[in-house]
């Protein structure tokens, strides 16, 4: 099925390959991108998802979360330190060198022991049915080759009463601010992801898969489809990133 890679028309397992490749050029020098292209936006967007979500801070209560395409771990590590430590997560990437980079931080962090690290693909989950409490995929979803498939697997791992939360960047609704967006992405995030990388092409990717992936309705449609419910979203930063929320009942 030819399926987009940025502006691009590839099959979808080949569009799987160059994310691949994209996400183990830049994995060591990944954090300090996010900070340098959202102006540290990205920190404040993750906050508001994990607040959001409110992991229970009970002792004993068991919750469990699956973070897919959590790269370095960033949502993981949040959601454990805002539940006092208490939740469990589990951080499900494709990409070994993301993964690599995640594990050292999480035993940096003292959290070694509270995040496990798998690596696994969205599409195909290797969990059983009902899992997990909540399932959160952050600026991940956009480089599955199928969307719908990742999210029925999404639904397939969560217990009933499970959320799922994903953040990806969407479109942006407020005038000037959208002429401003676009020229910060098209002109600025490939020069800086060259002069930081030593490779422009994996930001040019990034910027236009995220004009690519479908607007806010569309998406919320599509998280329906696959069988959640009380889909809702709210817009962060005019529209440049989006938080979509469904249950499993
Ligand atoms: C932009 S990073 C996001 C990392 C992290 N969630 C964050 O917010 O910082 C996208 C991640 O998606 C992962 N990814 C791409 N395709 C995937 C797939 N089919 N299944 C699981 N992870 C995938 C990449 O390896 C990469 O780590």
């Amino acid at each position: 099925m030819p399926t987009s890679f940025g502006y691009a028309r590839v099959d979808e397992g080949r569009k799987q390959a160059l994310v691949d490749e994209v996400f183990h050029k830049v994995a060591e020098r990944y954090d300090l991108m996010n900070d340098l292209m959202s102006g540290g936006l990205h920190r404040v967007w993750k906050d508001a998802m994990v607040s959001y979500l409110a992991p229970p801070r009970a002792m004993g209560s068991g919750w469990r979360l699956l973070d897919v395409a959590g790269g370095t771990g960033d949502i993981a590590t949040r959601v454990v330190r805002r539940s006092n430590e208490m939740a469990r997560a589990v951080v499900c990437d494709i990409n070994e060198s993301m993964l690599n980079v995640g594990r050292d931080r999480a035993e940096k962090a003292g959290l070694g022991d509270v995040i496990t690290f798998t690596q696994g693909n969205a599409e195909d989950l290797p969990f059983p049915d009902r899992s997990f409490d909540a399932y959160t995929i952050a600026f991940g979803i956009r480089n599955v080759p199928d969307i719908p498939k990742a999210l029925r697997e999404a639904r397939r791992v969560l217990k009933r009463g499970g959320r799922f939360l994903c953040l990806e960047f969407s479109e942006v609704d407020v005038p000037v601010l959208d002429k401003l967006y676009d020229t910060f992405s098209f002109q600025a995030i490939p020069v800086v992801g060259k002069w930081v990388t030593g490779d422009g092409d994996p930001y040019q990717y990034l910027v236009e898969s995220i004009r690519r992936f479908p607007n806010q309705e569309r998406f919320a449609d599509m998280i329906r489809e696959a069988g959640f419910e009380r889909v809702t979203y709210r817009n962060y930063s005019g529209g440049i990133a989006a938080l979509h929320s469904g249950w499993k009942l």
